[in-house]
């Protein structure tokens, strides 16, 4: 009768063995991955993977949102306080100027266009705060205007690819020589700008915004590299539509970063040399194991928002009175500025399909929230531009139904209620995986909402400088015939 235990010992003291040996073994072949450096065989992308496995999530990005959701302003400031550290995760050291995806020149504009419209307080000289220590980094106003901060995050993750201990994706660095620039990054904080400075108060004195978008045109027009490219390099961000309203057609020719193209001329700004980013969501992410599944989510659509719209936004009022007294549909008037972010919330994780309709402008955050609560994006906005479109397949994780279809009487219901459980859980687990593309935060993290937007920029980078170099063709050759 005892040899039953026995034997059930000597199974468990092989497998103990087993595991040492296989443990020693993966120790050692990571070390070794690590020893090849730069010449190694293994491509790039794995030594990102071994990077953001070794980074400790010490800013818990569910814990900041939520933290966001209650007190809302003091962003990051928040976020600090309550991880209870200021510990940076150690940054490798193989992330230099040649192991960069792309090489970025930042004006050193006066803090008056970044930093200073945050209220940041500085010592006399200093133009950027310094990013090494968490807690002296400004802090992005919370509400509705993180929507639109996407300035705030690829600024403070440029700072960050220079002190030595900020762990983050080796994707954009920032280097000091402008000629050896892939791109010029202008770094305005136009969007706060409009939120904060465009009312005009009683007198007719310019507004703040646009005093700093005229000087902006002033100070870029009058540098080398402005000069030498035509601007064609040099990356602007216009996140909020009305931002930059008085600037941007004088300088057209650089690569803008934008919500949509909804007030633009084509000549302005186009698909072929701007980047669409996305707004930052502002309801709680969910936790991708903590998501209501098909059957956890009662209500079959969600919408809420604003109803009557100008514009592109008439077909909000006809879905109403089409959808408004159906059954497990949720279609009613509210903003979410009002106290309703968590009822929003709450709202759109217990929703199969969340409706994402033109308003005023073809893009807003709603698509953005349904996607960081896995409600499956119904869009419904012809004119829409989405977030990089040309490596992510958004039919996988969402469903575009034709204005013109989607108010045809029956037609959006039949469409939705087609999709049984198994084809809308295949799109729901898509959707918990593209989540983090659409997060920002800092510091970043490989394949993040800021990462994403790097390589987009980077994936424009040959089209630049075909664009430079055709401007320049003779003036080069000129320059050369000169010189014999
Ligand atoms: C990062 O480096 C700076 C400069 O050495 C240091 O003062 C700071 O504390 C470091 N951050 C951490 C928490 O390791
Ligand atoms: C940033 O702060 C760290 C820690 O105090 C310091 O070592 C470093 O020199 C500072 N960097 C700059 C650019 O002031
Ligand atoms: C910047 O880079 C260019 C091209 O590599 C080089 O000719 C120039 O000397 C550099 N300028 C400085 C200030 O290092």
């Amino acid at each position: 009768m005892t040899s039953i235990p026995e034997k059930g010992l000597f199974i468990s003291r092989s497998l103990a063995c087993l595991f040492a040996v296989s443990m020693l073994f993966l120790i050692l072949s990571s070390m070794i991955l690590f020893q090849f450096g730069d010449t190694s065989l293994v491509p790039r992308s794995i030594y990102k993977l071994i990077i953001v496995k070794r980074t400790p999530d010490y800013i818990k990005p569910d814990e900041t949102r939520a933290s966001f959701e209650h007190k809302s302003s003091r962003f990051l400031a928040s976020s600090h306080k309550e991880s209870g550290s200021t510990k940076y995760p150690i940054k490798s050291a193989i992330c230099g100027q040649t192991q960069a995806l792309l090489k970025v020149f930042m004006y050193d504009l006066p803090p008056e266009f970044h930093f200073g419209l945050l209220g940041w307080k500085r010592d006399r000289n200093q133009i950027w705060p310094n990013v090494s220590i968490l807690n002296q980094i400004p802090a992005y106003p919370g509400g509705l205007y993180l929507q639109h901060s996407v300035e705030y995050w690829l600024t403070v993750d440029l700072l960050s690819s220079v002190p030595p201990n900020v762990s983050r994706p080796c994707t954009a660095i920032l280097i000091q020589n402008s000629t050896e620039a892939d791109v010029i990054f202008v770094p305005f904080f136009s969007s706060l700008s409009y939120n904060r400075h465009s009312k005009i108060h009683g007198n007719k004195k310019p507004t703040m915004d646009k005093i700093l978008q005229v000087k902006l045109v002033e100070y870029l027009k009058g540098r080398d590299e402005w000069k030498r490219s035509g601007g064609k390099d040099h990356i602007i961000i216009a996140h909020h539509p009305n931002s930059m309203l008085l600037a941007r057609k004088h300088l057209g020719s650089a690569m803008f970063v934008l919500a949509d193209f909804g007030r633009y001329s084509s000549q302005i700004a186009n698909i072929d040399k701007d980047i669409i980013a996305p707004y930052k969501h502002v309801v709680r992410r969910l936790v991708a194991r903590d998501s209501p599944s098909f059957d956890e989510r009662p209500v079959l659509v969600y919408f809420q928002g604003a109803i009557y719209r100008k514009d592109g936004g008439v077909i909000r009022r006809k879905l109403y009175l089409l959808l408004k007294d159906e059954k497990d549909v949720h279609f009613t008037y509210g903003s979410v500025s009002s106290g309703g972010v968590r009822k929003a919330s709450q709202g759109m994780s217990s929703s199969k399909f969340c409706l994402n309709i033109a308003g005023d402008t073809p893009s807003s955050n709603r698509l953005f929230d349904a996607i960081a609560s896995h409600c499956v994006p119904v869009i419904i906005s012809d004119d829409i531009e989405l977030p990089f479109e040309d490596v992510l397949d958004y039919s996988q994780f969402a469903i575009s139904v034709r204005a013109s279809d989607a108010v045809k009487k029956g037609y959006l219901l039949k469409v939705l209620r087609r999709v049984k459980r198994e084809k809308w859980t295949q799109m729901w687990e898509r959707l918990k995986e593209v989540a983090n593309y659409f997060e920002y935060q800092y510091p970043s993290q490989s394949g993040d909402a800021v990462d994403m937007i790097w390589q987009a920029v980077h994936r424009k980078v040959s089209f630049v400088h075909n664009r430079v170099r055709r401007k320049n063709r003779y003036e080069m050759s000129q320059k050369f015939l000169d010189a014999i």
